[in-house]
């Protein structure tokens, strides 16, 4: 029997209407929603960032061990419940090395930084650094974030806080299942700030790196992280992963990269996720999509209606259909809608068209 992706104790009567197409309507294939502890309210997700000219300059893997001691120290007891590292060479060339970590509330976060020395580093950071940093915090409250995972058994980001997974959910397989699946839409239309082509003020080809820069929050900013990990695909089903999803996928993802102005999608990074000793994707096969939103509706239209995400989702029904439905790729997402206080955006001697910094440079 199919459950609800919203879990019992954040179920109240909806005064918004939900998009599902019918009261009985069946999706085609089971999905799942990770299950937080009840008294779980918030969580946070940090993108840590290096940024370095090139991959050659961070080969000596000094920022990265900067961070490792922070997100490793034994003076704080409340270290991240998890974290990986990613890498991406953006679109002006730079190769930013990630730490993406995770805590169970925002309170754990803030001894962390504290008890770790990580705070006092950050605030210390000055134009004499090598390299660019950026730190980019989401303190989502639970009625704010939703998961869906094709799988019951991933072990993705926010899945190490939660408790359990959900039975087959029944609000996906539709448009606007994203929607159905964020608690507080039961009640609140999620609605963001337009987002303006003057909104994008950064000179598309200024490198230049810019000092210090907090960028403030933004009404119900939309956030989300969408992965892929075909590490245990068979052979064939890797082969056809490669050859017809991936480009189609890199394709996606430049666009919101590139053109995310035409959709309201002020950052989109395509992050391989790297082996930690190594800094090299090799050997791990995990990659996600991390991209900014003016709002969720403007997230919710590209991927009904534009040509990128359409060749993905088509490009997926065919690659199914290819495998005798028979998929063992591991696709998921987290969505949040963010009020602007549980956003943190601060930037270091990063060039401009790096993450939030578009909107004001
Ligand atoms: C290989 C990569 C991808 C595949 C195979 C894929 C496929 C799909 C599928 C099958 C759905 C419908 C899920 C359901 O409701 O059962 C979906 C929905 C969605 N996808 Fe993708 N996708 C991929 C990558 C991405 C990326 C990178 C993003 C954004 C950065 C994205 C954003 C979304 C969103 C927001 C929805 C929910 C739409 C809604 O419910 O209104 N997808 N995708």
């Amino acid at each position: 029997m199919l459950v609800s992706s919203i879990a019992d104790h954040m179920k109240c009567p909806r005064t918004r209407p939900a998009q599902l197409p019918n009261p009985d309507f069946q999706p085609p294939y089971p999905s799942f929603s990770i299950r937080f502890p009840e008294n779980v309210s918030q969580l946070v997700m940090a993108v840590i960032g290096a940024q370095h000219k090139s991959a050659s300059d961070a080969a000596d893997g000094a920022s990265r061990a900067t961070l490792t001691t922070f997100l490793t120290s034994r003076a704080s007891t409340t270290l991240p419940s998890f974290f990986e590292w990613a890498s991406v060479t953006d679109n002006k060339g730079f190769y930013n090395i990630i730490a993406l970590g995770y805590w169970p509330s925002k309170a754990a976060y803030e001894s962390w930084a504290k008890e770790s020395g990580f705070k006092a580093w950050w605030q210390a950071l000055g134009p004499d650094s090598p390299n660019g940093w950026f730190l980019e915090a989401f303190f989502p409250t639970t009625d704010r974030f939703e998961t869906l995972f094709n799988t019951d058994t991933a072990r993705e980001g926010s899945a190490h806080m939660g408790q359990c997974m959900s039975e087959a959910v029944k609000e996906h397989g539709y448009w606007g299942s994203m929607r159905d699946r964020i608690p507080l839409s039961q009640t609140d239309g999620l609605e963001g700030v337009k987002a303006v082509p003057d909104g994008y003020r950064s000179p598309p080809e200024d490198v230049t790196p810019t000092g210090r820069v907090i960028i403030p929050g933004r009404k119900n900013l939309a956030v989300i992280r969408s992965g892929q990990d075909w590490l245990d695909t068979t052979p064939e089903e890797r082969t056809l992963y490669l050859d017809t999803m991936h480009p189609v996928l890199t394709k996606g993802m430049d666009f919101l990269r590139d053109h995310g102005d035409e959709v309201g999608c002020y950052s989109c990074r395509f992050i391989e996720v790297v082996d930690p000793k190594t800094a090299k994707p090799d050997g791990i096969d995990r990659t996600f999509g991390l991209a900014y939103f003016n709002e969720l509706a403007s997230l919710e239209k590209w991927c009904k209606e534009h040509p990128t995400h359409l060749a993905i989702f088509g490009g997926f029904f065919q690659y199914a259909k290819k495998l005798g439905n028979n998929v063992t790729l591991r696709v998921f997402h987290e969505v949040m809608v963010l009020q602007p206080e549980q956003q943190y955006f601060e930037y270091v001697g990063c060039h401009p068209r790096t993450g939030m910094l578009v909107t004001i440079c």
